[in-house]
Formats: C-alpha cells, sequence, structure tokens
C-alpha cells in the first residue's frame, strides 16, 4: 500500500530556507521580490507523497497557478521515499517552471533515516538544475522535516557543497545549529512540549517556539510556521493510528497577527495538502488519493482559510504591521467544526478499540487535546469600511460593530443552520447561509474535529474528487458516508440529515 507511506506522518512534515546574498542571476523571479521587500519570502508545506493518482505534470498547474495567486513564492516538496517519488517531483518541478513557482525538497525522516546523508546529498544534487529550484546565489535551498542527526558535512559533499540547508532541526534536542543556514520551526500550534495539545502546566505558545528558534539560530533566517488547524483521527484501519488535536479555534487569524509583528524573513504555511491532519488550505478537488483521511475531509473545503491569508500575505511581505491597506473588497470568512465536543459518538467512531500505539500518538474515542476546543463558529471580517456583522445560529443571533480591516469574532455553536449578514446604515451589503449546518449526530459515525470553513461571497463549490475518497468507507462503523449520503435533491437533504454524513450542499 503505497498510500500508506504517503500519509504515515507523526506530525507532518516541513521544509526550507535562506539566506544572505543572492545573486540576481540565480534567483529569477525570486530576486524582484528580494530587492523589493528585503528578501521576505512565503513558502508552503506541499505534501508529494499523496498525488500518486497523477499521471502528468498539468495535474500539478492548478495548485501552481492558485499558489502562486495569493502570494507564495516557493513551495517545500515533502518526500518520503515511495518509488512514484522521482515521478511525482519531476512533474512538480515542471509545473513549478511552467507557472512561475519556486521549489525546493523537504525531506521526511519519518521516512529517510538519519543515516543517509549521502542519499539526500544526491537527491537535492539530482534536482538541482531544475528551471524552477529556488536557490540563494548559486545555492540550492532545501530542508526536512525532522532530520536530527543527520551528517549535515557529508550531505554537503554528496550534493556538491553548494546547498543553502534550512532543516526542521530542534534546538531542545540539542542539535549543532552552526553546520546549517537556517531552520524551519514545524510546530505551528500551541502544544505541551511533547507534540500533544496543552495541559495545565505544560503549556508551550508557538511564540516561545519562535524564541527558542531564534535563539538558537543566531541570527541566521528563521523560517516560522503558520497553520490553519490541527485534528488527525486514524483507528486501526490503516497502521499508522493517531488521534489528536492542537488548540487551532482561532489560530490561523492570532498566528498572522503575530507574523506581523515579528516580521520574520520567512515563513512557511503548513500545509497545502496535508489532509490527514487537516491542515491543508488547497482545495479538495486538487487531484489526491486517500490515505483514510477522506472520512473527515469529505465535504470539509478549507480554501476560505487560503483568501483569510491574502491581504496578511500582502502585509508580511510589505514589512506592515495591519492588513487593513491591503484589503480590496469586503469578506466573510468563517469556519466551524461540525459538532458540539460533548456529542457522544462512542457507539460508532473508529477509534473505540485497540491500535497499534507504538508512537504513543493514539488515543480512544474524541482525540486527545478536545477539551481545548470551543464550541464556538469563527467569523473573520476583512471590511474595507467598518461595519455591523449579525451572526445567526439555529436561529439565535448576535449583532457586533466591526471595524474596518481585518477582525475575528464568534457565536456559540448549536445544532442548526449557520448564517451571517453585514450592513451599513442599515443596508445590507453581504448576507449568507453556510452550505454546511451543525449537526445534532455524528458524521459519517466519527469524532470529526476538522472544520468546515466558507465565506461570503461563496467561494467557487469544492469536493473530493473519487480518488481522494477511494477509502471512505474502511474502518466506519456506519454504512453511509461521503458520497453515498449526498444530498442532491431536497428529499436526500431531508434523509441525509437524519442518518448520514451531512456534508456540504454545492453552492454551485
Ligand atoms: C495555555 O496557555 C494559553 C495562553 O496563556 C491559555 O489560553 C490556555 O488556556 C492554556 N492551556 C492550558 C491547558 O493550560
Ligand atoms: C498511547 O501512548 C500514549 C503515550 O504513552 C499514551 O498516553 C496513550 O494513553 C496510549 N493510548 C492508548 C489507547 O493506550
Amino acid at each position: 500500500m503505497w498510500s500508506i507511506k504517503a500519509a504515515l506522518r507523526a506530525v507532518a512534515t516541513a521544509a526550507l530556507l535562506t539566506s544572505g546574498l543572492a545573486s540576481p542571476s540565480a534567483l529569477g523571479d525570486s530576486i524582484t521580490v528580494r530587492q523589493a521587500n528585503g528578501g521576505k519570502m512565503v513558502f508552503c508545506h506541499y505534501m508529494i507523497g499523496i498525488f500518486y493518482v497523477r499521471t502528468s505534470s498539468a495535474d500539478y498547474d492548478d495548485d501552481m497557478k492558485r499558489a502562486k495567486a495569493i502570494g507564495i513564492d516557493a513551495l517545500a516538496f515533502n518526500i518520503g521515499v515511495d518509488p512514484y517519488t522521482d515521478q511525482q517531483l519531476g512533474y512538480a518541478y515542471e509545473s513549478a517552471n511552467r507557472n512561475g513557482m519556486k521549489a525546493f525538497i523537504s525531506f521526511d525522516f519519518n521516512w529517510y533515516h538519519t543515516n543517509q546523508a549521502v542519499q539526500v546529498g544526491q537527491m537535492i544534487a539530482r534536482y538541482a538544475s531544475q528551471p524552477a529550484q529556488l536557490k540563494f546565489g548559486d545555492r540550492v535551498v532545501a530542508s526536512s522535516f525532522a532530520g536530527d542527526g543527520l551528517d549535515v558535512a557529508a550531505m554537503r559533499t554528496a550534493a556538491g557543497n553548494n546547498v543553502w540547508f534550512a532543516p526542521n532541526f530542534h534546538p531542545e534536542q540539542g542539535t549543532d545549529f552552526s553546520v546549517i543556514d537556517g531552520a524551519l520551526n514545524w510546530l505551528a500550534w500551541p502544544n505541551d512540549g511533547n507534540n500533544k495539545a496543552p495541559k495545565p502546566g505544560k503549556n508551550v505558545t508557538v511564540q516561545q517556539g519562535d524564541q527558542a528558534y531564534i535563539t538558537a539560530l543566531k541570527g541566521k533566517p528563521y523560517i516560522a510556521p503558520v497553520s490553519p488547524w490541527f485534528f488527525t483521527h486514524f483507528g486501526p484501519e490503516v497502521p499508522y493510528s493517531k488521534n489528536w488535536v492542537f488548540p487551532s479555534d482561532t489560530l490561523w487569524f492570532d498566528r498572522w497577527q503575530q507574523i506581523l509583528k515579528l516580521q520574520p524573513k520567512y515563513l512557511e504555511i503548513v500545509t497545502w495538502n496535508d489532509y490527514g491532519e487537516s491542515h491543508y488550505i488547497g482545495r479538495l478537488d486538487s487531484p489526491h488519493g486517500d490515505d483514510g483521511s477522506s472520512k473527515w475531509v469529505y465535504g470539509f473545503p478549507h480554501d476560505a482559510f487560503l483568501d483569510m491569508a491574502v491581504p496578511f500575505i500582502s502585509a508580511f511581505k510589505a514589512g506592515a504591521s495591519d492588513p487593513a491597506p491591503y484589503i480590496t473588497s469586503d469578506k466573510i470568512v468563517y469556519w466551524f467544526r461540525p459538532t458540539l465536543k460533548g456529542l457522544n459518538c462512542d457507539a460508532t467512531d473508529t477509534t473505540l478499540v485497540d491500535a497499534d500505539n507504538s508512537t504513543g500518538n493514539y488515543f480512544k474515542g474524541r482525540p486527545n487535546g478536545w477539551e481545548t476546543m470551543r464550541d464556538e463558529v469563527f467569523v473573520v471580517t476583512l471590511l474595507t469600511k467598518a461595519a455591523s456583522l449579525t451572526m445567526t445560529v439555529a436561529g439565535k443571533s448576535v449583532t457586533v460593530n466591526v471595524p474596518a480591516g481585518a477582525a475575528i469574532n464568534s457565536i456559540a455553536m448549536a445544532p442548526g443552520a449557520v448564517s451571517f449578514s453585514l450592513s451599513r446604515s442599515g443596508a445590507t451589503v453581504l448576507q449568507g447561509t453556510s452550505p454546511m449546518k451543525i449537526l445534532d449526530h455524528c458524521p459519517c459515525g466519527i469524532y470529526n474535529f476538522n472544520p468546515y470553513s466558507g465565506t461570503i461571497p461563496a467561494g467557487q463549490a469544492d469536493q473530493l474528487l473519487p480518488a481522494g475518497y477511494s477509502s471512505i468507507l474502511n474502518g466506519l462503523h456506519v454504512s453511509t458516508c461521503g458520497p453515498s449520503g449526498f444530498k442532491t435533491t431536497p428529499a436526500a437533504v431531508a434523509r441525509a440529515d437524519k442518518v448520514v454524513y451531512a456534508e456540504a450542499v454545492p453552492t454551485a
């Protein structure tokens, strides 16, 4: 099962880098950005392993265009050791070049071993002359997820001594940072210092992680992580069972505000497409295989997160602390989990039985850390002028005044419909209802802590393609889920609401 490899990551992965002196010739498009803004760049972690269904470089074009359009400068191509890795990497680099995107390899040390320094170096060398390869001067950028203990000198020799290496090494492990050029911090979520949600007395903020890296790097470039969410819920139906959340409610909004204050040289969005850990900002219909996560991903588009990031990315690149000047039209961005955290799904959930726990990442029932989530619908307004926002859940409304620029509000979750309206001087400016409701039952029978996200005005409808939900029924204790419960007619909607997975009804 190749898809297994695509999926197995204890915490997904990471990537990359950069530095001081770039020579214009090697940087291509990026040089313009670097000269204009002091070299700030936005990277996005991009999992290659999930793409075994792609058959040509054209299959990558839509991702590249979208990433480029929102201001991402380079993709960190996360790779493991799948037999299809070289073929897919070739397609990805080719498409990146065609679409004006830069890229670099991020070695995933869930798959690579730290004694493979020579193989890592050789792999960097193999792709170094790809036109889309990100370089600083003539130095080839490369990164990693984990990998502390790698013989960096041996890697450099094998690569041809021209690597700009910014791995996801860990200061707290005492790793020697003097041999690297920069570093990526993967931990974009508040945590307990042990890869799980904070607990009383064990509470590490993302900003504490920033400081630990900045201290260890002694002035070398820091790649700061930014992520919208973390939820994973694999049971014994796959060999990489794991089940936890990191507190994520307002993280996407809060973290962007922190980034605009911190102004690191580089940031990395985690991720474009790691559906298994629910931190994707790319589309569901981006062609990919199913690592078993479709049971919590089907019907849960995240492209509203991507929309929210746009003015923040512009502000970051301009060195600005406020996204307001970069908001050109009014938009409401919202997200919420499908059920209240107290809803009991024990009778039908997929994780109530034993599974391999050699990683320490498997928990039964509600995802470990579930208590840290708040039962609220989160609403970000991106406005050109101040307005009045009304949020309605299950017939109950709350109205608040919202300023020009970016602001966040919330309203308590309750089973039922979710809608919003925005008005100025008594006239309605924006109005809409979420295609997804808050449910009073367990979708697909499981504890699903993945958020539904949407915008008003609504974006283009987004659903998984068949390969993306090919294993949706594996391990389920209910007979209907996802496409089989797809609501296409009013009668089906009524039925599906009672019995089935209540995914979003496409709006277009
Ligand atoms: C961790 O710290 C944050 C920020 O100070 C706080 O909001 C949160 O409640 C704390 N979590 C726990 C479990 O103590
Ligand atoms: C899995 O291991 C972790 C770490 O030792 C432990 O906290 C957790 O309870 C274990 N899960 C199960 C289902 O026993």
